[in-house]
């Protein structure tokens, strides 16, 4: 016994000596690398400030067929329209992500998990997401802006690779099909920002831009509306303030510039919204206008039939069957505002999408004989191929008369 233990002794006591003198060695050498006077002299023509060298992202290449992240927001009782929009959008390329907000409850924010859990394709395809920890929104709030924003994080967080952002609610539907959509994206460039927007702010200087307002979905957990603060502020000097409609479709690396902020505008001007009613109506026009990168990518259109009365109210009216030849006549790829008529949503299924009950909207992806939900043939054909229908002509038109017009190259942010 006494003479084994000196020998088991030396086993571990040469590693430990051998193992202490390189983890020092170590110690040693990084203390003394990262120590910035052993490091060779900065060159001075580096800049002096980092955002030059950051640069925004290229987007993706133009051989591949495009991809859409979409989101579809809903409040309380809008689960089911929420569903229904979802399908009607549905395509195994693009990426989705639904949210009910705070106001809905749990039991319909629990059914709409299970929806998205229960659809065979949903799972396959990976590409639907719901938001499970709910955003309290306020209408014409800028908790519409962050959960826009919160959105769009989500989808370039996790959502792969796609080409726009577009942001809808329960009450909006497509007029074409996405096979059309994506069909007719694919010739336009990747750049392109769908942004309705004019600096002529007129009647809002007074009562959007002075006023300020605080929104209670920042800081509580009860829905309530904003309130006006007594105080007025002047029109900002830093920056031009821009205003249009709260529906869109931007581009990956305008998402990026906003979310990632290496510049610092879109993170001031969110912080300078966060008092401005309707800010939804004037935040993204704002930056994209003030972001000289970005200004020559606007187009000024926001890709929507919608139909205001006349005088504008607060609310679209809601469309109903006599709107059809309208809608179809706007070339616009999605329309709102739908309510309770369904009517109208079913002639728009049977005519415009080719959908049958409850199902898919029909495309290259897979047959139509397989319309109804949940049948595991939908494992579908080759979802790279596009069968592009009428939509696809009515939208091209839309977006060859946009981008053609005479003074299209002069007339971005103005
Ligand atoms: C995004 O979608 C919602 C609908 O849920 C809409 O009310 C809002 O104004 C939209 N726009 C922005 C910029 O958040
Ligand atoms: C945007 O377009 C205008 C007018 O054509 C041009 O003068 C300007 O240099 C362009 N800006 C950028 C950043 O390309
Ligand atoms: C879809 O399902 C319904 C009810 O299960 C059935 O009546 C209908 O024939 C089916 N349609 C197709 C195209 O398979
Ligand atoms: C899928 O369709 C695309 C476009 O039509 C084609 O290039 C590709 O070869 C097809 N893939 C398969 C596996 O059939």
């Amino acid at each position: 016994m006494e003479s084994i233990k000196p020998s088991k002794k030396k086993k571990w006591f040469l590693p430990l000596v051998f193992s202490l003198l390189v983890s020092s060695f170590l110690i040693i050498f990084s203390v003394f690398s990262s120590n910035p006077f052993h490091q060779t002299p900065v060159k001075p023509q580096v800049p002096l400030f980092v955002e030059s060298k950051l640069h925004v992202a290229p987007t993706l290449p133009s051989s591949r067929i495009p991809r859409l992240a979409y989101l579809i927001s809903g409040s309380r009782g809008d689960g089911d329209s929420l569903k229904r929009t979802l399908k009607a959008l549905y395509h195994p390329l693009n990426h989705y992500v639904v949210h009910l907000d705070l106001e809905a409850s749990a039991e319909e924010r629990l059914d709409l998990v299970n929806f998205v859990k229960n659809e065979n394709l949903f799972v396959k395809a990976a590409n639907v997401r719901v938001v499970v920890r709910s955003n309290l929104v306020t209408y014409r709030g800028p908790t519409m802006v962050s959960n826009t924003l919160h959105a769009a994080a989500i989808l370039l967080k996790e959502g792969g690779e796609w080409d726009w952002f577009i942001n809808l609610s329960a009450s909006d539907y497509p007029l074409v099909t996405q096979d059309d959509m994506l069909h007719t994206l694919s010739s336009i460039p990747r750049e392109l920002n769908f942004i309705e927007h004019t600096s002529d702010i007129g009647w809002k200087e007074f009562q959007r831009a002075k006023p300020v307002i605080i929104d209670p979905g920042l800081y509580s957990l009860r829905k309530s509306d904003v309130f006006w603060v007594s105080e007025k502020r002047s029109l900002p000097t830093a920056y031009k303030l821009f205003t249009g409609s709260a529906w869109m479709m931007l581009s990956r690396p305008f998402m990026e510039f906003c979310l990632w902020g290496w510049d610092n505008l879109p993170r001031i001007v969110l912080m300078y919204y966060a008092n401005f009613l309707s800010s939804p109506e004037g935040y993204f026009h704002t930056v994209i206008c003030n972001a000289e990168e970005f200004q020559n990518t606007t187009v000024n259109h926001d890709l929507h039939f919608i139909s205001w009365d006349n005088p504008p109210k607060q609310h679209p009216h809601f469309l109903t069957v006599d709107d059809y030849q309208k809608m179809v006549d706007s070339n616009a790829p999605f329309a709102r505002k739908f309510g309770r008529d369904k009517s109208v949503l079913d002639k728009i299924d049977s005519e415009l999408l080719g959908r049958k009950g409850d199902g898919f909207v029909p495309g290259g992806w897979f047959d139509e004989g397989d319309t109804n939900t949940t049948i595991p043939r939908y494992a579908v054909a080759n979802i790279t191929e596009l069968r592009p229908g009428p939509g696809a002509e009515r939208f091209k038109s839309l977006i060859t008369g946009l981008l053609s017009e005479n003074d299209f190259h002069v007339k971005h942010c103005i």
